[in-house]
């Protein structure tokens, strides 16, 4: 199988390498839209159309699943991408409802946190498909801004980002017991939230992601244990992307190309308006 896996940029990495780990055997292609990045401050209908955009290309590239490896992309493009997909017969997977599933199963009855980007958090999709399920629950959403850009540059630990992971998130102390990472920058700042909020639980999606898609794509036995190949393409700043990203996949990402995205087309039709 060829699976395409798509994020706003960097941080999908995260997501990329659960997969890789536990589906090695498929064939694996990235796109980061570095050139319209971040996509977690702009408004639902922008974000819409990015992901359109991008999804159209990774159909022309003729993959046979779509993974949105971007929770704020899952957040406002899911349901469009999956409703476009389902006509052509393309699977599309989001980061949130495995999330939730691992918080749920992590979870022994407390308040549930939920950390995102603004756009992630304001559409609300974690908090309403952890409602739908656990109504008793207490859930909170926090949106953690600056995050990404520590994360960006290199600033997991010490005092800077956590006086920020104090700001955002002390308050949440003794109110929940699980947090939901739902950003895919998040997980590098694991050890700072871990000291500001001690013995709560920290849930990322992405191994959960990669779970519910080898799921639904048990690996075939190959010769050999015969590997997949991996193919990475930007839409901006090959460099850029290369060196950051080796922050989040553990090692350099290669090969990657530049690619200029086509408009958004059939089956992806982007929904038109003013955002
Ligand atoms: N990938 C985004 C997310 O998981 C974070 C970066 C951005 O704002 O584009 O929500």
């Amino acid at each position: 199988l060829r699976i395409g896996i798509f994020d706003s940029g960097i941080g999908g990495l995260t997501v990329f390498h659960a997969i890789r780990r536990a589906m090695p055997s498929h064939d694996l292609l990235y796109l980061g839209d570095t050139a319209r990045i971040p996509y977690g401050t702009r408004s639902p209908l922008t974000v819409q159309r990015y992901s359109f955009r991008v999804a159209s290309w990774l159909y022309d590239q003729g993959v046979d699943a779509l993974v949105i490896a971007c929770n704020t992309a899952t957040t406002h493009a899911l349901d469009g991408l999956a409703a476009a997909g389902e006509r052509v017969g393309l699977p599309v997977f989001g980061v949130i409802e495995p999330g939730v599933e691992a918080a749920l199963a992590a979870s022994r009855g407390g308040g549930i946190g939920v950390i995102g980007t603004p756009g992630t958090i304001t559409g609300a999709a974690y908090q309403n498909a952890l409602r739908r399920r656990r109504p008793d629950l207490p859930v909170y959403g926090v949106a953690c801004p600056l995050f990404v850009s520590l994360v960006e540059e290199g600033w997991l630990r010490g005092e800077v980002p956590r006086l920020v992971a104090e700001t955002y998130l002390g308050h949440l102390r003794g109110k929940i017991e699980t947090l939901i990472l739902g950003c895919t920058h998040y997980p590098l700042l694991r050890e700072v939230i871990g000291e500001v909020l001690p013995g709560v639980s920290l849930v990322d999606s992405a191994e959960s992601t990669a779970h519910a898609l080898g799921d639904r794509f048990p690996a075939a036995p190959t010769p050999m244990g015969q590997r997949g190949t991996t193919r990475f393409a930007v839409t901006d700043n090959v460099e850029r992307f290369q060196q950051v990203g080796a922050l989040f996949l553990g090692e350099v990402p290669s090969p990657v190309s530049w690619v200029d995205l086509p408009a958004a087309h059939a089956p992806f039709e982007p929904p038109g308006g003013e955002p």
